[in-house]
């Protein structure tokens, strides 16, 4: 059995451009890098093509600042039939001092696509350590959390009338 490609980390410095003027890296800027750690990470566990679903509990708890060095580690934690969950947590660094801080963390729903566009299987996973046993069933919780949540926001839904504003 050759071993999953489940884990993958992206490290990258914190530029002028994806900062606002106090000089602290906006949300957005950060969202961006995290949806591209969790398609690297699905595609190239699944070997496919693969599309953001959702993303959930996005988890901000401190700020980033220009100048830093971010590193993303993104892992595999679940997988359905043709979907994926993967979990980042993002780590800020600070070049001269090497203080690290946990900065980020959330999680992505990935769902690989075949050529016509279609949702298409992916490999189940390996579940070799305790580690991979508790977070597989970790996002076995917040796949059922999140249909309980979807669920929930239908019946809340609204009606926003065209004229509205
Ligand atoms: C999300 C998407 C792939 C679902 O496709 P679909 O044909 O409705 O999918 P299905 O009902 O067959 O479900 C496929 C899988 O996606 C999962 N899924 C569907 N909608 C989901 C959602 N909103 N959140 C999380 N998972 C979702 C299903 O649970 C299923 O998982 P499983 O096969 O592991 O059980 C489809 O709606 C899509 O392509 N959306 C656009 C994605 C995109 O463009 N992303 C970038 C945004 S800019």
């Amino acid at each position: 059995m050759s071993k999953q490609q489940k884990q993958l980390t992206m490290t990258i410095l914190m530029t002028p451009d994806m900062a606002n003027f106090s000089g602290i890296v906006h949300g957005g800027a950060l969202l961006q890098l995290l949806d591209r750690a969790a398609y690297a990470c699905a595609a190239r566990y699944s070997k496919k093509y693969v599309v953001t679903a959702s993303l959930d509990q996005v988890s901000f708890k401190a700020p980033i600042l220009v100048g830093e060095l971010v590193t993303l580690y993104a892992n595999v934690n679940y997988v359905g039939r043709t979907s994926m969950e993967v979990g980042i947590k993002a780590i800020a660094e600070d070049l001269k001092s090497h203080e690290q801080r946990h900065t980020t963390s959330c999680y992505f729903t990935m769902v690989a696509k075949d050529d016509d566009g279609k949702s298409t299987p992916v490999p189940a996973l390996n579940l070799t350590t305790e580690l991979d046993k508790k977070l597989y069933q970790a996002g076995k919780m917040r796949l059922e959390m999140r249909r309980e949540i979807n669920q929930r926001n239908l019946e809340l839904h609204v009606e926003i009338p065209e004229d509205f504003g």
